[in-house]
């Protein structure tokens, strides 16, 4: 008698201890939970694990032998989003791991650990906080709600929204709406997508120990691309680039426009039509990109894509940075050849690398990385210099584009020195030119001395030439003074 009493009492303590042991884990739906069991002190000895979900049954378990098996539903074509991992089974801990947790998930777990000699039982209640924004990616003046849901629902807890970091106060172009569900409210708000609701919506969930967070980003827009405003386009001088601008789907912008901004400046009093050569490259009605066949060296800029969209106007800025090499390989003679990676706005531009692409025979390509920097110098004459020098320019995120040089067949620094003999030639030529006017004016000189001289042979002669001159002079003034007295 007494000794079932004992069992009784060994047992209803173990049965409130279970009750203490109840563990509450809140989780951003889309996360990792991670559900505790220990025991300690550590088992000695393999420990069998069985993890159960309350309503479904059997989540995952192990035998002694350490055969392992999966619930129903847990385990798809060998991947499992549950996991417990072997190499914390020393030191005690059976905590389950769930990935990439879904609001179904929610609910009680129950952790079981038999090792022969000790036996442990732990209840985990998972609540998954679920966030949800619809639509996440709004157009202005749609409508937007935006939900916070627990799974399963923590009595006595509260909600709170953060909106960018910041508590939200509702204002007129939205509301809290209390939607009764399960006998608990939860919070939904509802209204109409302003600018001022863009960013990241935080539920924030009060249990009577701790906080919890998930969130969710709600972006207003009716441009999907480029994604952001601003957006740079890189394109090298002389390549085709094309310059996005793609309304979402369902949207019809009325009165598309694109411009061209000045620098520094968004306002439309500055802005200016786009170069002839951008063309628009669609017909559809959402896409209103204009495509540039060959990019000139002044294209580099900032321009504007513009549309109406339920009477918004919607806008998207973006920027066309435009790359090019200048070289100075023909104007210094015999110098090192230097070519400079130039780029409309570097500012993104976090590295530059020089790329030699050479041909062989057979036309195959073959790339070698150079060096750094964006001034390339080559120092000596080497007739493996011609063909493409490439000038590839990256950003924090990877490459962003590339601008090619051509050095023809033979040239290079070769290139180079042909540049100083031309410039010889011309010297030659020139030299040549004034050595020869010279002699030309040597021999004038010299044939109106020569005359000269023979003149003064003669001076008799020059008498008459100057009489008859001069008697004819008088005859002419004399018919003058006449005609006049007539
Ligand atoms: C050109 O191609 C032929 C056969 O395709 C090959 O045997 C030869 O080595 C190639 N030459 C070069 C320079 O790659
Ligand atoms: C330069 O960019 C073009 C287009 O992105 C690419 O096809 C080409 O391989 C690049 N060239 C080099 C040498 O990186």
């Amino acid at each position: 008698m007494l000794w079932e009493y004992l069992i009784f009492g060994g047992v209803a303590f173990l049965m409130t201890g279970v009750r203490c042991e109840v563990t509450e884990v809140f989780v951003e739906a889309g996360s990792q939970a991670v559900l505790p069991c220990e025991s300690s002190p550590p088992s000695a000895s393999a420990a069998a694990i069985l993890w159960t979900k309350a309503n479904v049954g059997t989540v995952w378990r192990k035998e002694k032998s350490g055969l392992q098996y999966w619930g129903y539903g847990w385990a798809k074509q060998g991947t499992s989003r549950i996991q417990c991992p072997y190499d914390e089974f020393g030191r005690g801990d059976y905590s389950l791991h769930i990935s990439d947790v879904r609001e179904e998930d929610g609910g009680d777990y129950t952790c079981r650990v038999d090792d022969g000699k000790q036996r442990v039982r732990k209840v985990v209640t998972l609540r998954v906080i679920t966030v949800s924004v619809s639509p996440s990616v709004a157009v202005p003046g749609g409508d937007v709600s935006i939900s916070c849901d627990v799974t399963p629902w923590p009595m006595g807890a509260t909600l709170r929204w953060r909106l960018n970091g910041n508590p939200f106060v509702p204002q007129n172009e939205i509301k809290e709406v209390s939607i009764p569900d399960r006998g608990v409210t939860k919070s939904v708000m509802e209204g109409k997508v302003t600018e001022r609701l863009t960013g990241d919506w935080t539920c924030v969930v009060n249990d009577q120990k701790k906080e919890s967070l998930a969130t969710k980003h709600l972006s207003v827009k009716g441009i999907i691309n480029p994604s952001s405003d601003n957006t740079k386009v890189y394109a090298a001088v002389g390549s085709a680039v094309t310059l996005p601008c793609v309304f979402s789907p369902g949207l019809t912008p009325y009165n598309p426009v694109w411009e061209r901004l000045s620098a520094g400046s968004l306002s439309p009093s500055t802005a200016r039509s786009l170069p002839p050569s951008f063309r628009l490259s669609s017909r559809r009605l959402l896409d209103s990109s204009v495509s540039v066949g060959e990019v000139g060296s002044e294209d580099g800029g900032r321009y504007r894509c513009s549309g109406t969209v339920k009477g918004y106007r919607l806008s998207t800025s973006l920027q066309l940075v435009v790359a090019k090499i200048e070289s100075n390989v023909h104007s210094v003679k015999k110098a090192p050849a230097t070519l400079t990676c130039h780029l409309s706005d570097p500012s993104e531009v976090t590295e530059y690398e020089w790329v030699h692409v050479t041909y062989d025979l057979n036309g195959t390509e073959s790339t070698r990385s150079v060096q750094k920097g964006n001034v390339l110098r080559i120092d000596k004459v080497a007739g493996d210099s011609s063909g493409e020098w490439v000038c590839r320019f990256y950003g924090e995120k990877g490459i962003l584009g590339n601008v090619t040089y051509h050095v023809p067949l033979m040239s290079g620094l070769t290139g180079a020195k042909e540049a100083g003999l031309s410039d010889n030639t011309a010297m030659v030529i020139g030299l040549s030119f004034l050595l020869l006017v010279l002699l030309l004016v040597v021999a004038q000189m010299y044939k109106n001395h020569q005359r000269r001289k023979r003149i003064f042979q003669f001076p008799a002669l020059e008498t008459i030439v100057h009489t008859i001159s001069n008697e004819r002079e008088e005859r002419e003034r004399n018919r003058v003074k006449n005609e006049d007295s007539v």
